[in-house]
C-alpha cells in the first residue's frame, strides 16, 4: 500500500493512520466523565476503601466538557470513529448530555454510546437521547436483589436498573447491551435466570469473566468462571450456537439461541484475551491518556493543555505514545512470575 492510500486516499480527507507498534490503529476512544459512582460494587470501588471521606478529584483537576471534545477531536483526527463514555458512573456528571451533544457534532465518530450502572438512567435517558447518544450499555449482574445489594455495596435492588432499561427501550436505544460480571460463588449460580428475564426481547446480554483490574478487589484466577464453562452450562438449559463477530475487535464472542429469541455475548478477556485487536485508548477524568485497562501510568494531556498547547503538539504528544505502544496485558498475565506494578483503578481510567 502507497502513503497515499495509507492516509486514506488522495483527497487526505481521511485520518492519518497511527498504528502501534503491533500495527495496531488507535480507533475506539473510552472517556471517563467522572471519577465518581453511586455504586460501591465489591471488585472496583470496595465501600470499605471508598468511604464517606474519600476523596474524588476535585472539579479544577476534571477536564472541561470543551476540553473533553477538543481532546475527542484531536482523536478523531488520528483516527478514531467510536466513543464510549464511562466512568466512575457516568450518569452522575452534571450536565453530560451537553457533552453529549458537543461530541455528538464531531464529524467522523460513527457511534457514540455510554456504559452505565442503570441507577439514574430512567431520569436521564430521554436527555441522552435527544442529545445524540445512539445507544447504550447497562451492567447489571444480577436480578437476585440480596446478591445484587451486596455486589453493589450500596444494597440497591436491581428494579431500579430494571426500570432505567424499560425507559432507554422506550426512548429508542438500541440495541442495548447488558454488561455482567461474573464471580464464582457470588453470582454466577443466578445467569440462567437473568438470561430467561432478557430473552426475547432484544436486549443482549453480555457476560463479562471477572478481571484483575486495578489493586483492590483481591482478585484470583479461580474466581473467575471461564466463559467455556457458562457456554456449557448455559447450552444445557437453552441450546445456542456461535456466530462471527460483527467487528474485526470486537470484545465478546457472540452466540444465539437456536430457538431465535436472540443473542448473548461473552467477553473472556481472562482465558481468550482479545489484546491482539485492541484498538482501545482510554482518556481519563484528568485528563491522562492511557493505552491499556492495566496500565501503571498515563501520559497527561491536560497538562500541555492548559499552558497552551495547539491541537497539533496534541495530535504529535497521542501520536508518540500510541506509535510507542506495546501494550498486551491479558496475553502475558498468566505467563508473569513478578507481580504486575501498582496498576491505575479502572474507575478512574474508564472501563
Ligand atoms: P460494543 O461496542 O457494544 O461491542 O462494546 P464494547 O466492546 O465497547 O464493550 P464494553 O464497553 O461494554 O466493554 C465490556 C467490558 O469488556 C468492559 O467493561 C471491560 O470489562 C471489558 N473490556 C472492554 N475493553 C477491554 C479491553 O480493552 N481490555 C480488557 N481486558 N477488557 C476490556
Ligand atoms: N472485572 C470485569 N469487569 C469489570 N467491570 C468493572 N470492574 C470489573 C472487573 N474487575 C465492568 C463493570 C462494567 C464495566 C464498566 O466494567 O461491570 O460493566
Ligand atoms: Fe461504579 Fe461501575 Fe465501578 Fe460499580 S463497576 S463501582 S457501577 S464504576
Ligand atoms: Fe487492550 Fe490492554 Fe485489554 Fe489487552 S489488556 S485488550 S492491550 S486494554
Amino acid at each position: 500500500m502507497d502513503s497515499k492510500s495509507m492516509n486514506g486516499g488522495p483527497t487526505g480527507l481521511q485520518p492519518k493512520m497511527l498504528r502501534d507498534v503491533f500495527g495496531r490503529p488507535l480507533k475506539d476512544l473510552r472517556i471517563s466523565v467522572t471519577d465518581r459512582c453511586n455504586f460501591r460494587c465489591t471488585y472496583c470501588m470496595p465501600a470499605e476503601i471508598f468511604g464517606e471521606s474519600y476523596q474524588f478529584l476535585p472539579k479544577g483537576e476534571i477536564l472541561t466538557f470543551e476540553e473533553t471534545t477538543r481532546l475527542a477531536q484531536v482523536m478523531v483526527r488520528l483516527g478514531a470513529t467510536k466513543i464510549r463514555l464511562t466512568g466512575g458512573e457516568p450518569l452522575v456528571r452534571i450536565g453530560l448530555e451537553r457533552l453529549v451533544a458537543m461530541l455528538a457534532g464531531i464529524e467522523g465518530i460513527e457511534d457514540l454510546t455510554l456504559t452505565t450502572n442503570g441507577y439514574l438512567l430512567a431520569q436521564k435517558a430521554q436527555a441522552l437521547k435527544d442529545a445524540g447518544l445512539r445507544r447504550i450499555t447497562v451492567s447489571l449482574d444480577t436480578l437476585d436483589d440480596a446478591i445484587f445489594g451486596r455486589m453493589n455495596g450500596r444494597g440497591f435492588g436491581a428494579a431500579e436498573v430494571l426500570r432505567g432499561i424499560e425507559k432507554a427501550e422506550k426512548v429508542g436505544f438500541h440495541p442495548i447491551k447488558v454488561n455482567v460480571v461474573v464471580q464464582k460463588g457470588v453470582n454466577d449460580h443466578t445467569l440462567i435466570d437473568l438470561l430467561r428475564h432478557f430473552r426475547g426481547t432484544g436486549i443482549i446480554v453480555r457476560f463479562i469473566e471477572y478481571m484483575d483490574v486495578g489493586n483492590l478487589n483481591g482478585w484470583k484466577l479461580d474466581h473467575v468462571v471461564p466463559s467455556a464453562e457458562l457456554v456449557r452450562r448455559i447450552n444445557a438449559e437453552m441450546p445456542m450456537e456461535p456466530v462471527e463477530k460483527n467487528y474485526r475487535g470486537e470484545v465478546a464472542n457472540r452466540y444465539r439461541y437456536l430457538d431465535g429469541a436472540g443473542e448473548v455475548g461473552f467477553i473472556s478477556s481472562v482465558t481468550e484475551p482479545f489484546c491482539g485487536d485492541c484498538t482501545r485508548a482510554r482518556l481519563s477524568t484528568n485528563g491522562k491518556l492511557y493505552t491499556c485497562l492495566f496500565a501503571s501510568e498515563g501520559r497527561d494531556l491536560m497538562g500541555p493543555m492548559r499552558s497552551g498547547a495547539s491541537d497539533q503538539e496534541l495530535e504529535e504528544i497521542v501520536s508518540a505514545v500510541w506509535s510507542r505502544r506495546v501494550d498486551r496485558y491479558s496475553e502475558t498475565r498468566t505467563s508473569m512470575t513478578e507481580p504486575p506494578p501498582r496498576k491505575v483503578e479502572m474507575y478512574q481510567m474508564g472501563g
